[in-house]
């Protein structure tokens, strides 16, 4: 499988990346149901039919993730969490989208998993954020190929509540509809902000990105891990950077402000 470009998640750390790709493998191949689907890639999130098995393993994640957002991760999301009200049940994406889409515009649909490219930055350029269906195993709480409803939904849909924060990611969809050849440029962007961003604060340096804050190991090796670079956030640099997607991070980027996002996407493509 091709997983050089694209959209981007991860959270087990030194595992597995979950990447969303252009060249994705054959759908049989893949973990989600695509049977019955829209011609957008989206399907019908059924809240009731998770079972207490899968929703023990959501209680699992939520609250061992969310101990280490209050340490670790910036104010935006968790006021994000808090806002959305995400607690101990898998959430029940409309009524998410009641709360989420007043404040910014946002809405979160539902997918099977890996949707191709083209649709990925369709839907954030139309503020809709994909969330896959359905929730891993508790076997695999920190390996995980693709990305679940956990990496989606705890790691990426809080900062959407940030005004700040969505008008990047709709511009980011926006720029990876017309980029052309020059995608892995803007996926490294993904990668580095999205994914694995970091952002310094009154409060200290603090996580944001997805990749990050989706995963236990990761989120303290990207604070307090040794040996590792915390660059100053530079788009171009970003962009002509290569990332490795199977092992924790060694270099980071820090914001000082989620207001160089939105410039970093008007950032020339070459
Ligand atoms: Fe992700």
């Amino acid at each position: 499988m091709d997983y050089s470009e694209g959209q981007l998640c991860r959270d087990s750390p030194a595992q597995a990346p979950h990447i969303r790709c252009m060249n994705m493998a054959p759908l049989d191949s893949l973990r989600g149901d695509y049977a019955g689907m829209a011609p957008d890639w989206t399907v019908t999130q059924t809240p009731d039919l998770y079972s207490d098995e899968e929703q023990a393993v959501w209680r699992l994640l939520l609250e061992r993730q969310s101990a280490l957002a209050r340490r670790y991760a910036c104010t935006e999301f968790l006021q994000g969490l808090e806002t959305l009200g995400i607690g101990d049940t898998i959430p029940d994406y409309a009524a998410v989208n009641a709360k989420l889409e007043p404040l910014t515009g946002w809405r979160v649909v539902a997918v099977p998993g890996l949707i191709p490219d083209a649709a990925f930055y369709d839907h954030l350029a139309h503020r809709r954020f994909p969330v896959t269906v359905w929730i891993r195993k508790r076997e695999e709480l920190d390996y995980l190929v693709e990305p679940d409803l956990f990496h989606d939904f705890f790691g990426h849909v809080p900062l959407l509540t940030d005004p700040v924060f969505a008008d990047y990611m709709q511009e980011y969809g926006r720029r990876g509809v017309e980029a052309g050849p020059n995608v892995h440029l803007l996926a490294r962007l993904y990668w580095f902000t999205v994914e694995f961003g970091l952002i310094r604060t009154a409060q200290g340096l603090k996580v944001y990105g997805a990749g990050i804050v989706s995963s236990a190991a990761e989120i303290r090796h990207a604070i307090e891990g040794d040996g590792v670079e915390r660059l100053p956030f530079d788009a171009a640099t970003v962009m002509h950077r290569p990332y490795e997607i199977d092992r924790l991070q060694n270099t980071y980027f820090v914001l000082d402000d989620f207001r160089q996002l939105f410039e970093a996407a008007q950032t020339r493509l070459a």
